[in-house]
């Protein structure tokens, strides 16, 4: 369909629709760089607060500066009360922790000044872990847990989820989860906080909006899918088994394929990596070699059954085997994606507030041109 020559793309698909310097993603060499650097020489080694400065400032701190950063952050952790009167009402509907975080979300706004963008950043960032952890408990019949301000960001998000000081290893573990799921490009949701910030609306519309589309299916991924899978297979010498039915009977292996990686994600890599180091450490292994063999048999079929399509492992599938191993249910992996990804998409809102140009595209008519209008008595 065209409209004054313009061709529309469906999913805007290979349409440029913003310049960014936050992350570049090329699907066909398997390369995910983050402000340039590539996503596997930062994701273990930065703190999560590190990775959100370099998102939002271009450059990575000096110590000083992440000092003065993280504490800044630490003091912010806290919610304004009503925020918390309004998880315990959502707990008593039972909803999804994801509605939780997009109601909360829109309220984070209360005690600080809606014209002041970098103070409503710093407060996103800093309560998103502490919205997902209150109301995971009070959905738990549990009290929440006050963040701890001598935490790092991703270890506060681990104790105040479950009451305990994490160990190193578990710390790091989900920091390099939060690093490896800061940003990627200009996903749906990253498109969404773009736009609204492009009308000169504020940061927590913009971010409240984009957990709205983060919620899809299509795009927060179902890493539990993949997880599920593994434990129904349990053995290794039963992966072939299961996998070619699953294939026969023309069903998808889940944390398989993807839209823009023709290559194995480099996220997958990282999070592999993360999730190998963290239950060496103490997790249970046999699950962690059970998965790297369901791993290699599933690409391997998914060669034979689907030959050319270059069917790698996704993101979603180590996410699942990390986050498992950090204690972590499945109705917690998305909310824990948008408590990284939420450093991008303010990284990329600041980008979009400096562009200045209201994202306004066009759409091709296809409706009828030559109605004749008919009174109401007479149709
Ligand atoms: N298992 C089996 N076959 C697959 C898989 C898979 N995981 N993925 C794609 N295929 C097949 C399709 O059936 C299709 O085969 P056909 O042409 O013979 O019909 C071919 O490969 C191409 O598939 P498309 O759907 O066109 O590929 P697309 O790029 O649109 O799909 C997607 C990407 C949706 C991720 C897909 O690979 C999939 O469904 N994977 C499983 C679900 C999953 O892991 N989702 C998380 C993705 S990561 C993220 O969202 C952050």
């Amino acid at each position: 369909m065209t409209t004054q020559n313009l061709a529309y793309k469906p999913g805007l698909e290979g349409v440029i629709a913003a310049e960014t310097r936050r992350s570049y993603v090329n699907g066909q060499t398997g390369t995910l760089l983050i402000a340039g650097y590539p996503l596997a020489d930062i994701a273990g080694q930065a703190t999560f607060e590190e990775v959100v400065y370099l998102l939002w400032l271009d450059r990575l701190p000096t110590a000083v500066e992440l000092a003065d950063f993280k504490s800044k952050l630490a003091a912010l952790r806290p919610l304004p009360p009503a925020t918390l009167t309004l998880l315990r009402a959502i707990a008593d509907s039972g909803a999804p922790v994801m509605d939780a975080l997009r109601m909360a979300a829109g309220t984070l706004s209360l005690d600080l000044d809606e014209s002041d963008a970098d103070a409503l950043a710093m407060a996103l960032v800093a309560r998103f872990p502490t919205i997902v952890a209150a109301y995971w408990r009070l959905s738990h019949g549990q009290e929440p847990i006050a963040p701890s301000a001598d935490l790092g960001h991703a270890a506060n998000y681990l104790y105040m989820l479950k009451g305990e000081r994490p160990s190193p290893a578990q710390a790091r573990g989900m920091a390099t989860y939060l690093n490896t799921v800061s940003d990627h490009g200009l996903n749906a949701s990253t498109f969404t906080a773009r736009v609204i910030v492009s009308t000169q609306s504020d940061l927590v519309a913009a971010i409240t909006g984009a957990v709205g589309a983060l919620k899809g299916p299509l795009h927060g991924g179902a890493p539990g899918p993949a997880l599920d899978m593994v434990f129904e297979i349990g053995q290794a010498e039963r992966a072939e088994a299961y996998l070619r039915e699953k294939l026969e009977s023309g069903h998808r292996l889940m944390g398989f394929g993807h839209r823009v990686y023709k290559v194995r994600d480099p996220r997958a890599e990282v999070l592999a990596a993360a999730a190998e180091t963290m239950y060496r450490a103490g997790g249970d292994m046999a699950l962690y070699e059970l998965a790297k063999s369901v791993e290699q048999t599933a690409v391997a079929l998914l060669e034979e059954y689907k030959p050319g399509r270059n069917l790698q492992t996704n993101v979603e599938f180590y996410t699942a085997l990390l986050l498992h191993g950090l204690g972590l249910e499945t109705a917690l992996f998305t909310p824990t994606f948008a408590v990284g990804r939420v450093g991008g998409w303010l990284g990329q809102c600041f980008e979009q507030i400096a562009d200045g140009r209201l994202i306004r595209p066009k759409e091709a008519y296809i409706g009828e041109m030559d109605r004749q209008w008919v009174p109401l008595e007479e149709r």
